[in-house]
């Protein structure tokens, strides 16, 4: 058997000449058909895909507390417009959050007590406090009974 050769398109011609056909033409892939409309596609694809890439990594901005010359003051970080308040932390009610009225401890609960709030107050204490005090308040929960201090029994 003779060792396969590469294609060579000029001895393939003279072998197909050798065999008398009516003609020959080649016929080229599809690929080298459409070489340069494929070419302008990927050349394209290119430039749009390099322009996303430098807007997306290159942006201008100031990390936190860096300083600039933009602004009088030399620094990029502005103040927050007067007036702002954190969410979460407007906290007007000053009763409820610090318990006392012009620095005295207050003796009313700065919100009407009904059962809704009584089951949610039993829920959260069922949850964080009776590890340690007990469902009862009785200081037997399980973190005492593997040897951790016992606490008072909760008379309040
Ligand atoms: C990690 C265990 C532990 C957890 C959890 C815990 N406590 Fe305590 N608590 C103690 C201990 C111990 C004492 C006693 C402290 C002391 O004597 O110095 C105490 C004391 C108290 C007292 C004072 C009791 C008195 O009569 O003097 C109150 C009130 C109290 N805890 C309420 C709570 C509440 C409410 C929770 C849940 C939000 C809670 N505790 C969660 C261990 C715990």
């Amino acid at each position: 058997m003779r060792p396969i050769r590469k294609y060579d398109a000029a001895r393939t011609r003279d072998f197909l000449k050798g065999l008398a056909p009516r003609a020959i033409s080649e016929v080229p892939s599809l690929v080298m058909r459409n070489l340069r409309k494929i070419s302008l596609v990927l050349l394209a694809l290119i430039f749009v895909t390099a322009g996303c890439r430098i807007d997306m990594h290159m942006q201008p901005y100031y990390r936190p507390l860096a300083k600039t010359d933009f602004f009088a003051d030399g620094r990029s970080a502005r103040n927050p417009v007067d007036g702002t308040v954190a969410r979460g932390d407007l906290r007007e009610d000053s009763y409820l959050y610090s318990g006392k009225i012009g620095g005295n401890p207050g003796d009313y609960m700065p919100f009407p007590v009904n059962a809704e709030v009584m089951n949610r107050g039993q829920d959260r204490f069922n949850v964080y406090c009776t590890p340690c005090h007990g469902r009862v308040g009785d200081g037997n929960g399980f973190i005492p009974s593997r040897g951790l201090k016992r606490p008072p029994v909760v008379s309040h």
